[in-house]
């Protein structure tokens, strides 16, 4: 398939817009230049750049191309692959070919590199960078650095216009994706509690391509996430008044709330059941892209089925490589734990997985007890046996036998890791149980914490990571 590309401006851009410049001592990147640029690793990186100061006589070519490749070199230290760099030399009254907006070079770009235009972004701060980006079929994102304030009355209406780089990466990611899952694509995203693999929930085959990459049982439903409370009834019916409590106290947040399912929802995302899982994830690149994207976004972890779920893009790349069609990476997730589960299909509530909202804090909510109920009828696919299981063997044991345990494992002749309390933190516990196979533990010792507020769903998630791996598998 053709790759997408982004065309970047260079002065008022990626660096400081000084005038014509020749001395690289002059050259000053925007401070956030670099991180978002690395954000944007999936895309193959341009920079287009007038410089009319050398047919104006005031710098040379060789000068302006000193610059540009100090650029490139500046980026390629931080990590970062400028596939070319496209300088027009000439003055707009030389009426040359190359000059932007003219699409002289994205075409050459399209051609040499196999660029896909009409998914690809043109940044800069000037109308003609905008008018580049429309004549080639690209997304033209407006930066108000370099000359962007001056000029923005000349911008033509419903422009995207941004602060900077920073925000304009962001914008590039969070419309790729979007239009990713509008074409039926798979992609993954962070979320507060673990990353996750998203489809179009109205979309059938997109969300059945999900189950395929997971490997996951078609009977096992999908939670949807949607971007605010509002859109509940879009999804679901008959909604109890305890839905919309906790829907209120926990949303945008590590909340699925699982009610009696809308017409709108598939029998793909529901494994056929009448009831749905519902929830707000309140990781900002999440809510930006269910905003952007606009209907529900259907997606489980995105791990293989059975494994560990993933609480960093790192660990998605990892997992899936090249199935997934993206991964919007959103950093290492805040809770580390999926969201907790809450039946609300009968007349008494249960939690049906523990996670990142306490048992006691949903209690406090509704003002009675919420037991929690594992053993429901419901197909929750994190009650079997073998979920979240790391590939070593894991081992629990009260805390002062750990290191004798440890002693006779080795003595054994095993590679043994012993989780400390930090690995046990929310937040460390997936990361750490997939370091410990990386390292190539075959066991993996732990003495579960105390089954109250988040100790509840570690114990749970270490209880599971421990149970004898049988059939399911
Ligand atoms: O934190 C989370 O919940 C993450 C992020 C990505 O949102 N998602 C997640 O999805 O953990 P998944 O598919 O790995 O786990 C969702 C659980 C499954 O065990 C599924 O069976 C259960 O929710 N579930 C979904 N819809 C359900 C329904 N209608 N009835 C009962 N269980 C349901
Ligand atoms: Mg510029």
């Amino acid at each position: 398939m053709k790759k997408p590309a982004v065309f970047l401006d260079r002065d008022g851009t990626l660096i400081e817009d000084v005038g014509f410049i020749r001395d690289v001592a002059r050259v000053e990147f925007y401070p956030d230049t670099i991180e978002a640029l690395r954000r944007l690793r999936d895309f193959a990186l341009f920079i287009v750049t007038n410089q009319s100061g050398i047919a104006k006589g005031l710098i040379s070519a060789d000068e302006a191309h000193g610059i540009n490749q100090f650029v490139v070199q500046h980026l390629a230290e931080a990590g970062i692959t400028i596939q070319a760099v496209y300088c027009c030399p000439h003055e707009r009254a030389d009426g040359c070919e190359c000059i932007k907006p003219n699409p002289y070079f994205p075409r050459i770009a399209e051609r040499d590199f196999g660029i896909d235009l009409t998914r690809s972004y043109v940044v800069g701060d000037h109308p003609s960078d905008a008018e580049l980006a429309d004549r080639v079929g690209a997304k033209g994102i407006y930066v108000l650095t370099g000359h962007g304030l001056k000029h923005r009355e000349e911008l033509p209406a419903d422009r995207t216009i941004v602060a900077g780089i920073e925000e304009a990466s962001a914008a590039i990611v969070r419309s790729h994706a979007a239009s990713l899952l509008n074409a039926g694509g798979v992609v993954a995203f962070p979320t507060e509690t673990v990353y996750g693999l998203g489809a179009d929930a109205s979309n059938e085959a997109a969300v059945r391509r999900v189950f395929r990459i997971k490997g996951r049982p078609e009977n096992h439903p999908l939670i949807v996430h949607i971007a605010d409370a509002d859109m509940m009834t879009e999804w679901a019916v008959d909604l109890p008044n305890a839905a919309i409590r906790l829907a209120e106290r926990f949303w945008p947040g590590p909340l699925t709330l699982i009610v009696p399912k809308s017409s709108r929802v598939p029998d793909i995302v529901t494994g056929g059941q009448a009831s749905v899982g519902l929830r707000v994830p309140s990781h900002p690149l999440a809510l930006a892209l269910l905003k952007e994207f606009g209907g529900g976004i259907a997606a489980p972890s995105a791990n293989r089925f059975g494994l560990v779920s993933p609480t960093t893009a790192e660990h998605v790349r990892r997992d899936l490589g090249d199935d997934v069609d993206y991964v919007v990476d959103g950093g290492a997730c805040d809770v580390g734990l999926e969201s907790t589960i809450v039946d609300l299909t009968s007349d008494r509530p249960g939690i049906l997985r523990p996670g990142g909202v306490t048992q006691e804090e949903i209690e406090a909510t509704l003002g009675y007890k919420v037991p929690v109920a594992m053993t429901s009828d419901v197909r929750v696919s994190g009650q079997l046996k073998t979920h979240y299981a790391p590939r070593a063997a894991v081992v629990l044991a009260p805390q002062n036998e750990l290191e004798q345990r440890a002693r006779e494992l080795q003595t054994m002749g095993h590679e043994v890791r012993i989780l400390s309390p930090t690995d046990l933190e929310p937040q460390n516990l997936f990361a750490s149980l997939r370091r410990a196979d990386d390292e190539g533990a075959a066991f993996i010792l732990a003495s579960a914490p105390e089954g109250q507020g988040l100790g509840l769903a570690v114990a749970d998630r270490l209880q599971k990571a421990a149970a004898p791996r049988d059939s399911a598998d």
